[in-house]
């Protein structure tokens, strides 16, 4: 049983498994009150190379019916039951171990395991859900080859899937029919998936490069194959892509993704059969946003790529999880770059890390990439595996370059294909196949923090001699301070850090193109010989190019320079990164400004470098758009000893209203010049436009000027698309206009049967900047649209309000907090996973003031002291308090 006093894990406990599992032959009944029977059939191996120990098999929520060793049952099952496992001792070397249990997936609401979602029958077994449908030693280095028959009535549920080919069906009594899958590939037990439901399916074929036709399909709820189009067209891009990038095919001969919406997450790679949330499978036009289409671009290209990285080359144990997701990620990533603008990708993907992994690290949940210990390790599917994790892999492909990099995924593959693997493994093949030594670089996946460098400069005109003196310095997080208290000790020093840096003259022409520098050292000197360049004075460093790495930056910078690097610089990150920079600057003087009573205001030479991006916004819309936002709440406050929510959102309302007021000329041309000749489509070009446009009547909404409204409204109404009618809402929805209630009706009354939308209209009131805004979120949760069940409905209303309502959330008189806390209390017993998501918006409590801190510490104990908390609430609730 898993309770709040579960005992941490560690990676040094590591042991190879005792016992092998070769083979499994599960069958699967589900009787029509949704009771289900599972039988497996497990032929199991002693693993010759550990000392021998007793099979121990894991199992959650089983209701154990029989036992039997090589056709032999064994008297009393349950009485093998010790500690929650299943212990068989004094077995042959080699035999097979049949289990027959009952379980009510009707009655799972933790969506982990076998679970009903409407009409149909689902199952997530990552990480750890395999041990809800059976009894298996459910760890990722235990893989096997599967057969599986499903059986169930026939009316109700016409399509029995799972993993590999159908190899036989048929009839059976009572109006119910059977399927059988073989999957031939060995896999980890978390890959393994089933479904039984009624369910529409979207064919199409595919031609691999080496001439091979494979099936693919698509399976949603009846009534909605025109949303998958979509899908299916990125499923087909993302093959291509691996084929032409990665040299890597489908190794199947079907593949096929479905749709279910109750889900925890974004999707999942089980082998051949990978099951989505609905949120990144449908999509059409009038429903879904450029930014909807973007990520089911993107999910449906990373799990897809998880068939290489992640299931031919799997995890050893859930400590490596990054070996799979960072480098997925970092394959999703690049796919997005190729497809779209790689700059615009590269500054979205930096602006949330900064978002979530930054703070991650600052906060009581920090950790390195590849943790030492956890105490649940779904509370581990983190911005820092993930997305820093992918900034790990980015760096090493900085470090090699692409060439290098390919030739270091050939050989991972040579060696380890069809095996379960540790990052150090990865690395290995990528020094190896390089010649580029890594020793140091590994230090990135132990230790956790983000680095700052430092950075100064000289320069002696006279010789053309220009020096760069790179220093850093890895805090210590709230990681080291547990494993010092723990007692253990871990190594830690100076990472080797790829910089990449060019040179711009005082007139912003580049004199050195971009050079990857390698910081080594706490500190090092990098000088250049410029003196064939004929420079007057210091050169303008332009560093950290594409961000080269995942470290804050502290360098000196006036802000005549970031206006420089802001309209020249030939790196299109470090255009963006400076006019962040700049905003960031003088957006925090301006917050200090209204701290100390005096009046805030927007200073003309951030109005004029704004004003001069905007005039050049038609070269690129989608660029312009990124750099004409203004950094945000959460990051300004992240930049603040203690945070001020009230001065920020003040403050950032002064600087778009002011902007607005000083351009608005120019925003209203670019209306003008951005509107969309045509049809909607999902495309590069179009989608910029959109942002563009839909930017500047944000900003002119700011004006609080009802003929703004009225566009904005006749927007909502005509638009055939709902990026421009979404962009609309959103901003009438949160605006002090009578107009508010209209959309707000409209809206819901247009789109109250599609769940997807309805989810939208839950998230921009939980987002919204008015006073009502808490007392309307909790109100919402009694609306018929709201379902505490499901997932989606959660992290629009309740998430969303949590972590992107900072003014709100964080409201003084702690009244977010008590409200979040009220939330988590209740749906822990629901779902675990998604309460401790949810949890996850204490981690900056610490941060605020006092008062804030005497309400969030409140908050949080009332969560502690819940009676059968669960493992994922308490680890993340009793990090926050230690
Ligand atoms: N492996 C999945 C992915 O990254 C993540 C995932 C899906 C997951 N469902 C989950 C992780 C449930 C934990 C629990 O693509
Ligand atoms: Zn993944």
């Amino acid at each position: 049983m898993k309770n709040s006093f579960a005992r941490a894990i560690h990676l040094r406990d590591y042991r190879a498994p005792a016992w092998w599992v070769d083979t499994v032959d599960l069958d699967v009944s589900i009787a029509d009150d949704g009771s289900t029977e599972v039988t497996a059939r497990l032929a199991v191996r002693r693993n010759a190379a550990v000392p021998a120990q007793v099979l121990a098999l894991d199992g959650e929520e089983l209701e154990l019916l029989g036992l039997a060793v090589d056709g032999r049952p064994l008297p009393a099952p349950a009485s093998f039951i010790r500690d929650g496992r299943l212990e068989l001792a004094d077995l042959p070397e080699q035999c097979t171990l049949e289990t027959r249990v009952r379980i009510q997936p009707d009655r799972n609401t933790t969506l982990s395991g076998l679970y009903r979602s409407r009409d149909g029958y689902f199952t997530q077994c990552e990480a750890e859900g395999f041990r809800r449908i059976t009894w298996f030693p459910d760890r990722p280095d235990v893989m096997s080859r599967y057969t599986v028959t499903l059986h169930a009535d026939r009316t109700r549920f016409p399509e029995l899937l799972a993993n590999g080919n159908l190899v036989a069906s048929g009839d059976e009594a009572g109006g119910r029919h059977w399927a059988r899958w073989v999957d031939p590939f060995p896999k980890p037990c978390y890959l393994f998936a089933m479904v039984a439901a009624k369910l529409d399916r979207l064919d199409d074929r595919y031609t691999t490069a080496s001439g091979r036709a494979v099936d693919l399909a698509i399976y949603v709820e009846p009534g909605k194959l025109d949303q998958c189009g979509f899908a299916m067209h990125a499923l087909k891009k993302s093959m291509r892509w691996d084929e032409r990038r990665f040299g890597l095919e489908l190794d199947l001969d079907r593949y096929m993704i479905v749709a279910v919406g109750d889900f925890n997450m974004g999707a999942m790679e089980n082998k051949g059969l990978n099951i989505f949330n609905t949120k990144y499978v449908l999509a059409r036009p009038d429903i879904a946003t450029d930014v909807d289409y973007m990520n089911i671009d993107r999910v449906v290209a990373h799990e897809y790529f998880h068939n290489w990285t992640g299931n031919r080359v799997t995890c050893r144990d859930w400590f490596q999880l990054s070996l799979k997701e960072g480098l997925t990620v970092f394959r999703d990533q690049e796919y997005g770059s190729d497809e779209y603008s790689r700059a615009v990708q590269r500054i979205q993907e930096v602006r949330g890390l900064r978002a979530a992994q930054f703070p991650e690290d600052a906060g009581p949940m920090a950790h390195p990439v590849r943790p030492a210990s956890y105490e649940e390790i779904n509370n581990f599917y983190t911005a820092t595996v993930y997305e820093k994790g992918a900034e790990v892999v980015r760096m090493i492909h900085t470090l090699l370059g692409e060439d290098g990099f390919q030739r270091g995924m050939k050989l991972y593959f040579q060696r380890h294909d069809g095996q379960a693997v540790t990052c150090d493994d990865f690395v290995s093949a990528m020094q190896d196949a390089s010649g580029v030594d890594l020793t140091q670089f590994r230090r990135w996946y132990e230790q956790a923090g983000t680095p700052r460098v430092n950075a100064e400069t000289s320069f002696d005109a006279a010789l053309g001699r220009w020096t760069l003196t790179l220093s850093q310095s890895n805090p210590e997080t709230a990681y080291e301070k547990r494993l010092k208290e723990e007692g253990l000790s871990f190594p830690r020093g100076p990472l080797h850090i790829p910089v990449a840096l060019g040179l711009l003259d005082a007139d912003g022409r580049e004199v050195l193109p971009t050079t990857v520098l390698s910081l080594t050292d706490t500190t090092q000197t990098f000088t250049f010989d410029l003196s064939q360049c004929g420079l007057k004075a210091a050169p303008l460093p332009s560093l950290l190019r594409n961000f080269s790495a995942p470290v804050a930056l502290d360098f000196e910078c006036d802000d005549r320079a970031l206006a420089t690097l802001m309209a020249h610089d030939k790196d299109e990150f470090n255009r963006w990164e400076a006019g962040q920079r700049l905003a960031t600057r003088l957006m925090l003087a301006q917050v200090a400004q209204l701290q100390a009573g005096r009046e805030a205001l927007v200073p003309p030479l951030f109005v004029e470098a704004f004003a001069a991006v905007l005039a050049q916004s038609d070269a690129d819309p989608a660029f312009a758009a990124e750099a004409l936002t203004l950094p945000s709440e959460a990051w300004l406050g992240d930049q603040m000893a203690i945070i001020d929510p009230d001065a920020i959102h003040a403050v950032r309302r002064l600087f778009r209203r002011t902007l607005a007021e000083r351009l608005r000329g120019p925003f209203e041309q670019v209306m003008a010049r951005m509107s969309a000749p045509g049809p909607y489509a999902p495309e590069p070009a179009a989608m910029g436009r959109r942002a563009l446009r839909n930017l500047a009547l944000g900003y002119l909404m700011a004006l609080d000027d009802s003929a703004v409204q009225l566009r904005a409204l006749s927007q909502f109404r005509e638009a055939d698309n709902m990026t421009d009618q979404f962009a609309a809402f959103s901003l009438l929805a949160h605006s002090e206009t009578p107009l508010r209630e209209v959309v707000l009706n409209e809206f819901l009354a247009r789109w109250k049967d599609e769940a997807l939308v309805v989810d939208k209209w839950l998230s921009v009131q939980a987002t919204s900047p008015l006073p009502d805004t808490r007392a309307r979120v909790r109100e919402l949760m009694a609306h018929p649209a709201f379902d505490l069940k499901n997932p989606n409905k959660v992290y629009a209303l309740v998430r969303t309000f949590c972590a992107a309502n900072p003014l709100h959330f964080h409201a003084a008189d702690g009244s977010g907090y008590a409200y979040a806390a009220g939330v988590i209390r209740e749906l822990d017993p629901v779902n675990p996973q998604v309460a401790s998501r949810v949890a996850r918006a204490f981690d900056r409590w610490k941060r605020f003031d006092e008062g804030r801190q005497g309400h969030a510490r409140k908050a949080l104990e009332s969560i502690r002291d819940l009676p059968g908390l669960s493992a994922d609430v308490a680890e993340v609730v009793g990090r926050a308090l230690a």
